[in-house]
């Protein structure tokens, strides 16, 4: 889908994927901002709070709970619409809070696009694209990870059109787990913590989704 027909989506309906967070993203990163270390960046200052990178942010459901979570957050989309609704939600949350997330219209396929790291964590939820568009993007995003940083990459799987329920149907831009792993490579510079298949409770049968969680080596 192109920019416009998410903007036309988001238009709709109040919020489409909801306010709650998603929960597995919830399950792997709850208390993460304790643990994840906090390296001086290339400024050689060490960030005050963990730094997040939420790709295809949507209307912001993961970056708001990031940064009531004690993250720094920067959300991307080339959805103008879905950011404002994010934004909107962001102004009834404390000052604080909202002044801990930064929004970007940009279209990630964009090369040009600039997204800088370095990233305590980088989420990249039900963004679904062709596989050489998702390869080049992941590989990206590995590499704007801090060291000790957090990959974790959720979408519809390729068996859920046949086993599961609901998302897109074109298997042009479903993946399964290893295919994000095989896009990451053996020079990515990640370890793989996590490379399944999972299953999601939705108002019909089990959704199938692909999850990958991977951890950014430190340098030797
Ligand atoms: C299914 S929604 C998921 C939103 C969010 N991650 C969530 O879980 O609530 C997919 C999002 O990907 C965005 N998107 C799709 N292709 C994109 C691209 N090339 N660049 C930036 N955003 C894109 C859409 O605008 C949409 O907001």
């Amino acid at each position: 889908m192109k920019a416009a027909e998410w903007d036309a989506r988001y238009v709709q309906s109040e919020l489409v994927w909801g306010a709650p967070p998603n929960s597995t993203v919830v399950e792997y990163v709850h208390g993460l901002d304790r643990r994840v270390p906090r390296l001086p960046g290339p400024d050689g200052q060490t960030p005050e709070l963990p730094r997040a990178l939420d790709l295809a942010c949507g209307e912001g459901r993961n970056a708001l709970w990031l940064a009531t979570h004690g993250w720094q957050v920067h959300g991307i989309d080339f959805s103008q619409v879905g950011i404002d609704k994010g934004r909107t939600v962001a102004t009834r949350l404390s000052r604080s809070i909202r002044e801990r997330i930064t929004w970007q219209c940009a279209d990630l396929t964009d090369s040009e696009a600039d997204f800088d790291g370095p990233r305590e964590l980088v989420l990249m939820v039900f963004l679904h694209l062709p596989a050489a568009e998702r390869r080049a993007l992941l590989r990206r995003a590995a590499g704007l990870l801090a060291p000790g940083g957090v990959l974790l990459v959720l979408g519809h799987h390729s068996d859920n059109p046949a086993q599961g329920f609901g998302g897109p149907q074109d298997p042009g831009i479903l993946f399964t787990s290893e295919d994000v792993v095989a896009d990451l490579g053996a020079d990515s510079g990640v370890e793989i913590d996590t490379a399944r298949r999972i299953s999601r409770p939705t108002e019909g049968r089990d959704a199938i989704d692909a999850l990958v969680v991977a951890t950014k080596s430190a340098p030797e």
